[in-house]
C-alpha cells in the first residue's frame, strides 16, 4: 500500500524533458507524469498543457484509471496524485516505470494465459519482433523444469516471459539462464535488504531453503543457433504462504512473507525486465569465466553442502563445490573424484558433518 505525506502545498512542476509523450497511449503518459510527481500533486491544468488537450479530456482519463484500479486523489487548487496502484500488473503502468527507467521492450500484458512462454513462442512464430516481454496475471498451465507445473495464481506474483532471437552460436548462451539467476538475485536482495535471498542450481531462487521463484529459459536450435530464446521468470511476490496450496506451503515462500508487507509489484517488474535485458546484452557480447563463477558462487546456497541430485537416470551423492565456467555444477565424490553435472535437479541438502 502506498503512503504519501499529507498536508503538502505545492504541487509538482513538470520538467519539460522528461517525459516522452505518446497520443496513443494517453493513459501511459499520464501515468509517467503522476509518477514522476509523486508523492507530489499535479495539476490537471498542467497535464492538460503538457498532452495538449483539454482538461476534460484528462478527467475522463482518469476516471477510466481509476477503473482499472488505481486510486488517485483529486484536491481542488493541488491536482492529482496516485494514492494506490493496482494490484495485479496494469500495463499502462507498467510501460510508464520502463519509460521512468530509461527501458525500451515492447511489452505486452494479460490478465490470464496458459503460460507465457508458451505465449511467447506462439508470438515469435507470429513473427511478432523480439526483444519483447510477455507477462500474465495469472496461468492456467503454468510450467516449470522437468515438466513441473508452476503455481500461478492472480495474487500479484510476477510470471514473465522475455522473447529473444539472438541467432548467434548455443556455446555463447551457456551462462544465460545462471547470468540471469545472479543478476535477479542481486537486485532481489538489495530491494528486500535480505541476504537469505540464495540460488540453487539451476534455476532457483530461494529463501531460508524455500522456494521464491524459478527460471525457465526455452530455446530453438538450428545448426546449433539459437534462433530463439525465451526466458521465463515467476517470482512469489505476493502471495501469503498461508495461501500456498498444502503440497506448496513447506516449499515455497514469497517477498510477502519476506518483507511482511505487499509489494508494488509494478515497480519490481520493470526493474526486473530492465536487468533481464542487461543480462542478456552482457551474455551476449561475453563475459569473463572467473568473474561469472565467483559471482555465482557467492550465491549460491548449495556450496559446500552434501547434495543428492538426480541427473538423467543417474542418482549422484557429494559435495557441491560450485559450478565451472559453463555453468555445470562440480560435485566431489566420496572417492575424490570430481564429477561435473550439466542438467538434473538437487533433490536432498544437507550440511557436512
Ligand atoms: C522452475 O522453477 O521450474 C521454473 C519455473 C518458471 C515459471 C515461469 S512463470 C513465467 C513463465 N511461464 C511459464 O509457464 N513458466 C515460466
Amino acid at each position: 500500500m502506498s503512503k504519501y505525506p499529507k498536508g503538502q502545498k505545492k504541487s509538482y512542476k513538470i520538467n519539460c524533458t522528461d517525459v516522452r509523450i505518446s497520443k496513443e497511449n494517453l493513459n501511459c503518459t499520464i501515468l509517467l507524469l503522476l509518477l514522476n510527481a509523486s508523492p507530489y500533486y499535479l495539476s490537471g491544468n498542467e497535464i492538460a498543457n503538457r498532452l495538449k488537450v483539454s482538461r476534460v479530456a484528462i478527467w475522463s482519463r482518469i476516471a477510466k484509471l481509476r477503473s482499472e484500479g488505481f486510486c488517485i486523489e483529486a484536491t481542488q487548487n493541488k491536482g492529482y496524485r496516485i494514492a494506490t496502484e493496482p494490484k495485479l500488473i496494469n500495463e499502462s503502468f507498467l510501460k510508464a516505470w520502463l519509460q521512468k527507467l530509461k527501458t525500451e521492450c515492447s511489452i505486452f500484458v494479460l490478465e490470464k494465459l496458459d503460460s507465457t512462454n508458451s505465449e511467447a513462442e506462439r508470438m515469435l512464430a507470429n513473427e511478432i519482433k523480439a526483444p519483447f516481454a510477455i507477462i500474465a496475471n495469472k496461468q492456467t498451465s503454468g510450467r516449470g523444469r522437468i515438466g513441473k507445473e508452476w503455481h500461478s495464481p492472480a495474487s500479484g506474483n510476477i510470471y514473465l516471459s522475455l522473447a529473444f532471437k539472438p541467432n548467434i552460436h548455443a556455446v555463447r548462451l551457456r551462462k544465460f539462464t545462471l547470468l540471469q539467476g545472479i543478476s535477479i538475485c542481486k537486485y532481489l536482495r538489495k530491494t528486500t535488504n535480505n541476504n537469505e535471498i540464495m540460488l540453487k542450481w539451476p534455476n532457483d531462487i530461494i529463501c531460508n531453503g524455500k522456494k521464491l521463484g524459478g527460471m525457465l529459459t526455452e530455446a530453438k536450435v538450428d545448426c546449433e543457433n539459437i534462433r530463439s530464446l525465451v526466458f521465463g521468470l515467476g517470482l512469489n511476490v505476493n502471495t501469503k504462504e498461508s495461501s500456498f496450496p498444502k503440497s506448496l506451503q513447506d516449499v515455497a515462500t514469497s517477498i510477502y512473507h519476506i518483507q511482511e508487507k505487499y509489494t508494488r509489484v509494478h515497480q519490481l517488474t520493470a526493474n526486473i525486465v530492465k536487468i533481464i535485458l542487461k543480462s542478456y546484452n552482457e551474455c551476449i557480447k561475453g563475459v569473463d569465466d572467473v568473474e561469472f563463477v565467483n559471482r555465482w558462487n557467492e550465491l549460491d546456497s548449495q556450496f559446500g553442502k552434501i547434495i543428492h541430485i538426480i541427473s538423467g537416470k543417474k542418482e549422484i551423492n557429494g559435495k557441491a563445490i560450485g559450478i565451472d565456467p559453463d555453468g555445470g555444477l562440480i560435485v566431489k565424490l566420496k572417492n575424490g573424484h570430481k564429477k561435473i553435472i550439466h542438467s538434473g535437479e538437487i533433490i536432498t541438502t544437507k550440511n557436512e558433518l
